[in-house]
């Protein structure tokens, strides 16, 4: 099972319990888990660990300032990664410990089809991520939803976890 699989689930027993996990030692666990891990070497960029309305924030970085506590009632984003011998990876999970409410189980499916739709799509070689973007949003546009990001990335092996695609 991924890292991020183990944490998820010992943060929903806990939060459930009451246990005070924040932002930052999210953060710190991960860097744990991956870290017993035989081939990690480390880090493929700063993970973003933000929740409720940190999680919105592009490119988050919790500090003590901003370290929310994680509570049963919105939404926790981790994105992380890591260098590994045999490949670098960056995952974005979201989770809820409670309810989620009907709007965020609304954007949570339409974000969920237009990956859907991306990973079933056949394109012709050369294809550029631009042609392709509109598949991930068409079901937000459906309800006058967007965001204001771009789609993906290349992710690299051993590189900037960023990279532009091979044209
Ligand atoms: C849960 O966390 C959110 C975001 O930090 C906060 O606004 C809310 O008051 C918290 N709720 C409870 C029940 O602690």
């Amino acid at each position: 099972m991924h890292p991020s699989c183990h944490l998820t689930v010992l943060i929903l027993c806990q939060v459930e319990a009451g246990e005070p996990w924040t932002e930052l030692s999210v953060e710190k666990r991960l860097d744990e888990y991956r870290g017993r891990q035989d081939k990690y070497r480390g880090r493929s960029f700063n993970p973003i660990v933000g929740f409720g309305p940190n999680g919105a924030v592009i490119h988050y970085k919790a500090s003590e300032a901003t370290n929310a506590r994680i509570n049963a009632s919105s939404l926790l984003l981790i994105d992380s990664g890591g260098q590994y011998l045999d490949g670098s990876t960056d995952v974005t999970r979201t989770m809820h410990y409670g309810e989620p409410t009907d709007f965020m189980r609304e954007t949570y499916t339409r974000v969920l089809m237009g990956v859907i739709d991306l990973g079933k799509v056949v394109f012709k070689k050369g294809a550029t991520d631009s042609r392709l973007d509109i598949l991930a949003r068409r079901h937000l546009y459906e309800v006058g939803l967007d965001y204001l990001h771009g789609t993906g990335h290349g992710i690299g092996v051993f590189l900037q976890i960023h990279e532009g695609q091979n044209k």
